[in-house]
C-alpha cells in the first residue's frame, strides 16, 4: 500500500481493523452532505498541524516529497531502507516508530503497509544532553547545536511531509522514558539510532516494550568500537565469554564531543537487553547507510517475543 492511497485523517480511536466494511456511497438521488472536518485526535495523539514552509523546516534524512521535490538531509536511508528497518514486513502490523524526527522511517513503513504512532520530543526540555559537553574550540557548555530551535524545526518537516504524502500516521510527543501505555499494544516497536542518544537506554526500552507484542527492531551506529565486518564474522566464532556485550560512553570531555551522544552500543548488548525484556529470539543484520554521501557501517537488531507478559514475571513462552 503507498502512503498516498490511506486516508487524510484518521477517527481518534484509530485505523478500521480488517474487517471493518468499506464506507458505502451515497445513492445518486441523496444530495451530498457537507464534508465535515476530520475530528482532531484524543490525547495523547498531538493534532495534525499545517506546515508549508519548507524554509522554516529541518530535515534530517533525503526525502522525495510531492509537491516539493526532493528535500536534502544528512542521511540518506533510501537506498537501504528495508535493511535498516531489519528486512521486517509490515503489512498489517500496528507499528510503533520512536525517535521519528522528520518522519521518514514512518513513512517508509506505511508504504509497506504498516499503520504507524510515530514518538518524538517537541522540546529540547527532555533531551538527555551530556553536561558540560562542546564542540572542540567552544566555550565549556557550548554545543553549536541550538537544539531549543532545532527540535520544533524537525517536527514541522513531519507534518509538512506528512500532508505531502497523504500519510495517516498519528504522532505522540514526549520522551522516551514515558511512552504512554494509551498507545499500546502494538506489533512492532523500531527505534531507530535514539538509545545512542540516551543516558540510560536499558530504562528506555523498558518502558516500551511491554506493549509490543511481536518484534522489536533497533538499529545503531556501528562506530569504531565495534570491529568490521569480517572481524566481526570472526568474533562470532570466539567462546562466548570473550565477547560479552559492551557498551562504549562516548563524551570525553579532554577531546570534546557532541552533547547528545551517550553510547556506542554493542550488537549483542541489545540482544542480551532484549532478551531480558522478553524478546530472546534476535538475529543481527550489518549493513551500510549514506552519511553526507559516504557510507557509513550500522547494525539492526531484529528480536522477536518468547515471553510472554510484564518483565519480572515469566508467565510463559510463546515460542521455543
Ligand atoms: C538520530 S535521530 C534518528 C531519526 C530516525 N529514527 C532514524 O533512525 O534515522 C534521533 C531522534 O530521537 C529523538 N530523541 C532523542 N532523545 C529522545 C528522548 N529522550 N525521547 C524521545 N525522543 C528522543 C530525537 O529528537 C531525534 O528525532
Amino acid at each position: 500500500m503507498s502512503a498516498g492511497s490511506l486516508p487524510q485523517q484518521l477517527p481518534s480511536g484509530g485505523l478500521p481493523g480488517p474487517g471493518t466494511p468499506a464506507p458505502v456511497s451515497a445513492p445518486p438521488s441523496t444530495p451530498a452532505p457537507p464534508s465535515a472536518p476530520a475530528p482532531a485526535p484524543a490525547p495523547p495523539y498531538a493534532p495534525p498541524r499545517s506546515v508549508t514552509d519548507l524554509g522554516a523546516c529541518f530535515f534530517y534524512h533525503s526525502m522525495d516529497l510531492p509537491g516539493f521535490g526532493e528535500v536534502t538531509g544528512e542521511w540518506d536511508l533510501r537506498p537501504g531502507v528495508a535493511d535498516y528497518l531489519g528486512r521486517v514486513d509490515f503489512a498489517g502490523k500496528r507499528v510503533l516508530e520512536l525517535g521519528t524526527a522528520d518522519g521518514f522511517l514512518t513513512f517508509e513503513i506505511e508504504k509497506a503497509g504498516g499503520e504507524v504512532v510515530s514518538y518524538d520530543l517537541d522540546s529540547a526540555r527532555s533531551l538527555d544532553l551530556v553536561p558540560f559537553a562542546r564542540r572542540r574550540g567552544s566555550p565549556v557548555g557550548s554545543s553549536g547545536v541550538d537544539f531549543a530551535e532545532l527540535i520544533p524545526r524537525m517536527n514541522d518537516a513531519y507534518w509538512l511531509a506528512h500532508a505531502a504524502l497523504e500519510s495517516s500516521a498519528r504522532i505522540v510527543y514526549g520522551d522516551v522514558y514515558s511512552v504512554p501505555d494509551a498507545i499500546g499494544p502494538v506489533d512492532v516497536a523500531v527505534f531507530g539510532t535514539i538509545l545512542l542518544h540516551t543516558r540510560d537506554p536499558f530504562a528506555a526500552l523498558a518502558r516500551s516494550l511491554p506493549m509490543v507484542r511481536e518484534t522489536v527492531v533497533v538499529t545503531e551506529d556501528h562506530g569504531r568500537f565495534l570491529l568490521p565486518e569480517v572481524l566481526g564474522r570472526l568474533r562470532q566464532r570466539l567462546p562466548r565469554a570473550l565477547r560479552r556485550p559492551g557498551m562504549r560512553f562516548i563524551p570525553d570531555w579532554r577531546t570534546s564531543t557532541e552533547p547528545e551522544g551517550w553510547w556506542r552500543l554493542s550488537p549483542e548488548l541489545l540482544q542480551a537487553f532484549l532478551g531480558v525484556l522478553g524478546f530472546e529470539a534476535s538475529v543481527v543484520i550489518r549493513h551500510a547507510q549514506l552519511y553526507r554521501g559516504a557510507p557509513r557501517q550500522m547494525f539492526t537488531v531484529v528480536a522477536h517475543r518468547t515471553v510472554a507478559g510484564e518483565p519480572g514475571e515469566r508467565t510463559g513462552r510463546e515460542h521455543g
